[in-house]
C-alpha cells in the first residue's frame, strides 16, 4: 500500500476505538440487570447525536456533559431511576479500559519513531483520566481535545488541529477510528484513514473514503509496513 508509505504521525480516534465504550456498563452489568445492552446502546447512540445537534444549534456543551445528559437518557429509556447506579457509570467512564491491544500497538509505533496522537471529542480532563488509567501517557506525543476548538467532529476545524499542532501535511497522517462516520470526517479533510471496523459495520454513504479496512488496531502496524 504506497500511499501509506510516508506516514508520519498515527493519530487516533478514543472512544470505541482505543478505549472500550461499553466498559462501564459491563463492570456494572449485574447493577443494571437485562436491560444493560440496551442502556450502552442508547448510552452512546445519545452521546454522539448530542455531539451533532449542539455543533448545529451553535450550543457547545464538554463531552462530559453530553455524556451525563446521554446517560440521563438512557436511564429513563429503560425505567432506571438509581442515582447511585448513575454516579458510578460516570465515574467507569473515567476509568474506561482500553482494548487488549491499544497499549502494545501504540507503544510499537511509538518505538518506530511514528509521531502518536489521540484527535477525540472527549474533554481534555476525560482524555487525561483515560489516558493515565491506561498507563499510555508516555507512549504519546499528543491528546488533543475539541476542547480547543469549542465544536465536534466531524467538523474540518477538529481535524485541523492535528496539521496545527503535529506540524504534518494532511497526507502523511494515518488517522484511526473504529466510528464510520468519523472515518468519513477525516478521510473527508484529507488524512489517509484505517477503519478499525471492529464490530462488522456497513460503510457509510458519505464523502470521504478510507484506504484500510481492519478488524483489530494492532493490524495498523502491518499497514505501515510490519512495524
Ligand atoms: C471520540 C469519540 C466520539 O472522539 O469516539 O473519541
Amino acid at each position: 500500500m504506497s500511499s501509506l508509505q510516508d506516514i508520519q504521525a498515527c493519530v487516533f480516534d478514543a472512544y470505541g476505538t482505543l478505549f472500550d465504550v461499553s466498559s462501564p456498563m459491563q463492570r456494572r452489568r449485574d447493577k443494571i440487570g437485562p436491560e444493560a445492552d440496551r442502556l450502552n446502546m442508547l448510552w452512546r447512540q445519545k452521546q454522539l447525536e448530542y455531539s451533532w445537534l449542539r455543533s448545529l444549534m451553535g450550543a457547545h456543551a464538554d463531552f462530559w456533559q453530553l455524556t451525563a445528559d446521554a446517560l440521563d437518557y438512557a436511564m429513563a429509556a429503560c425505567d432506571l431511576n438509581n442515582p447511585a447506579l448513575r454516579a458510578e457509570l460516570m465515574e467507569l467512564y473515567l476509568a474506561i479500559l482500553p482494548y487488549p491491544e491499544t497499549v502494545e500497538t501504540v507503544t510499537k509505533l511509538k518505538s518506530a519513531k511514528k509521531r502518536t496522537a489521540i484527535l477525540s471529542n472527549g474533554s481534555l480532563t476525560m482524555l487525561t483520566a483515560a489516558v493515565n488509567h491506561s498507563r499510555l501517557t508516555p507512549q504519546l506525543d499528543a491528546v488533543l481535545s475539541i476542547d480547543d476548538v469549542g465544536i465536534y467532529k466531524p467538523h474540518p476545524r477538529v481535524y485541523q488541529m492535528v496539521l496545527d499542532r503535529l506540524d504534518v501535511q494532511r497526507d502523511q497522517v494515518l488517522f484511526v477510528s473504529s466510528n464510520a462516520w468519523d472515518v468519513a470526517g477525516a478521510a473527508h479533510f484529507g488524512f489517509q484513514v484505517a477503519w478499525c471496523n471492529r464490530a462488522g459495520n456497513l460503510p457509510e454513504h458519505l464523502p470521504g473514503k478510507p484506504v484500510a479496512e481492519i478488524k483489530r488496531l494492532d493490524e495498523v502496524l502491518g499497514l505501515l509496513g510490519d512495524l
